[in-house]
């Protein structure tokens, strides 16, 4: 059977996430909407209807800073702000679906594990099986002052934090619990049995935990693992612990790369590669013929915010300010090294299919990049989608919408039939949890190749 695609509604619970400036279109409903219940509720029977597989919420703590050391550029363009918190929207929106699955993040930097995983433990629960967790180990310097921080930890602390950050998770999800805990002995007038419940007594360098886990188990124990980010330390994350990969990259070949790279760090980890799935970003603009879809893309062309999009490059921990009005034709470099998040910074230096200028670089920014967006017929685009998609062998991607949600209507109604026609898109949903949606060979719960699973309690009968 043709390999299928898997995709993610790429979102956010904010007024604005990727679509710099387009708050301004007269159809874009999500900056006053996305206050709203009914916004997400009919957001998320939308997608249903699309057959997506999951809706994956990005997430940050802070405002993004390092444009021109100013917050105003990010706030006066909604740049993920105004941001509420996304795990309080999928009870509602898991209520009126089925299949649709939760991707949350959340960062191992600030957030506390012991909450942390009685968050994911409610959330599964309540969505029987459908939920994801996207470890991120944030790249902010006004997140670090909003958690009491002077300055941000190091990138690389950042990751090791978040190696024991999971170690303390696997614990309370797979370890805190036995299975048949909860008896309900009425003639022993025991509800759970204390014997089956179990501290954790985590004693590590940056966290204590005693526990035990305060939720019983849920059906898949231990969320979905996603992880972004490829640095030699995202990567080596990346291939111990995550389930889902999403692997940004210029190019085709630079996705197939770190995709191959993080397979064979994976393989030494004792994991079988095929237990990870890799998604990149898609970002879409379509309608019925070429012409009406160009139109669309000068259309939004014009209502671009190049200072929103400067100012979300800061990510990289680079402020691209300080490159306006240097001589265009100077290479672009960095000359210091970023405690910011690689990825961003790899894409216009070391990624790059060439050596870009200063001014190849600030051009960029000045429009919408017409090298990261697929314009065109329905035929065209799903012609687009199945090229990156063979070309960079990932299992899925994540989709951008720059209108929303008319551009997301537009997707579902002109090239899910497209990609469904060519065998390249499910027609129907797979029963079971989002890993057993997933990965149709194995079970609800962590395989037994995966870390997480060396935490199991082994149970020896009497
Ligand atoms: C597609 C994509 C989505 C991401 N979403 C988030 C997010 O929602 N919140 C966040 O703090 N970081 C997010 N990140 C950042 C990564 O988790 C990571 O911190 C960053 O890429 C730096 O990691 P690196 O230095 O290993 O590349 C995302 C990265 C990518 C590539």
């Amino acid at each position: 059977m043709t390999k299928q695609i898997i995709l993610n509604a790429f979102e956010m619970n904010s007024a604005m996430h990727n679509s710099h400036g387009f708050w301004k279109h007269p159809e874009n409903k999500r900056h006053r909407g996305y206050k709203d219940l009914n916004y997400w509720v009919e957001l998320a029977k939308l997608l249903e209807k699309g057959k997506f597989d999951a809706v994956f919420f990005a997430d940050v703590l802070g405002i993004y800073d390092v444009y021109k050391k100013s917050k105003a550029p990010s706030i006066r363009d909604g740049l993920q702000v105004p941001l509420n918190d996304p795990a309080l929207l999928v009870s509602a929106m898991a209520s009126v679906t089925n299949n649709l699955s939760f991707a949350i993040t959340v960062s191992t930097t600030y957030e506390q594990p012991f909450g942390n995983a009685r968050r994911f433990t409610t959330l599964d629960h309540l969505t029987n099986g459908r939920i994801a967790w996207n470890v991120v180990t944030s790249y902010l310097p006004n997140a670090a002052r909003n958690f009491g921080l002077d300055e941000m930890i190091k990138h690389d602390e950042r990751y090791d934090i978040a190696h024991e950050y999971l170690d303390v998770s696997y614990k309370l999800w797979e370890q805190s619990w036995e299975d048949g805990a909860v008896v309900e002995d009425v003639e022993n007038k025991t509800l759970v049995d204390p014997e089956k419940v179990h501290e954790i007594n985590h004693e590590g360098k940056y966290f204590s935990v005693e526990g035990p886990h305060l939720s019983e188990p849920s059906l898949q124990r231990t969320p979905v693992i996603y992880q972004a980010g490829t640095s030699e330390k995202g990567r080596e994350f990346a291939a111990r612990h995550a389930e889902c990969i999403f692997v940004g990259g210029p190019t085709p070949e630079r996705i197939r790369y770190y995709a191959d790279d993080i397979r064979k760090r994976a393989a030494k980890h004792g994991r079988n590669p095929d237990n990870l799935k890799f998604f990149s970003f898609l970002s879409v603009i379509v309608a019925e013929t070429t012409e009406e879809a160009e139109r669309k893309f000068e259309e939004y062309n014009k209502l671009w915010s190049a200072d929103a999009a400067k100012a979300q490059y800061g990510a990289s921990g680079y402020d691209i300010a300080e490159y306006e009005g240097l001589d265009p034709e100077l290479p672009f470099e960095y000359t210091k090294k970023t405690e910011g998040g690689h990825y961003k910074a790899a894409a216009l230096t070391k990624d790059a299919p060439e050596k870009l200028t200063v001014g190849d670089v600030l051009n960029r920014f000045e429009s919408l990049d017409r090298n990261s967006i697929i314009v065109g017929s329905p035929e065209e685009v799903a012609d687009a989608i199945e090229f990156q998609f063979k070309e960079s062998g990932v299992d899925g991607f994540n989709l951008n919408h720059l209108v929303t949600p008319g551009d997301l209507e537009s997707f579902i109604d002109l090239v899910v039939p497209e990609l469904q026609k060519r065998g390249l898109y499910k027609t129907e949903y797979k029963d079971g949890t989002l890993r057993e949606k997933l990965f149709p060979e194995g079970s609800s719960l962590l395989p037994e190749d995966h870390p997480g699973s060396k935490f199991r309690r082994v149970v020896v009968e009497s």
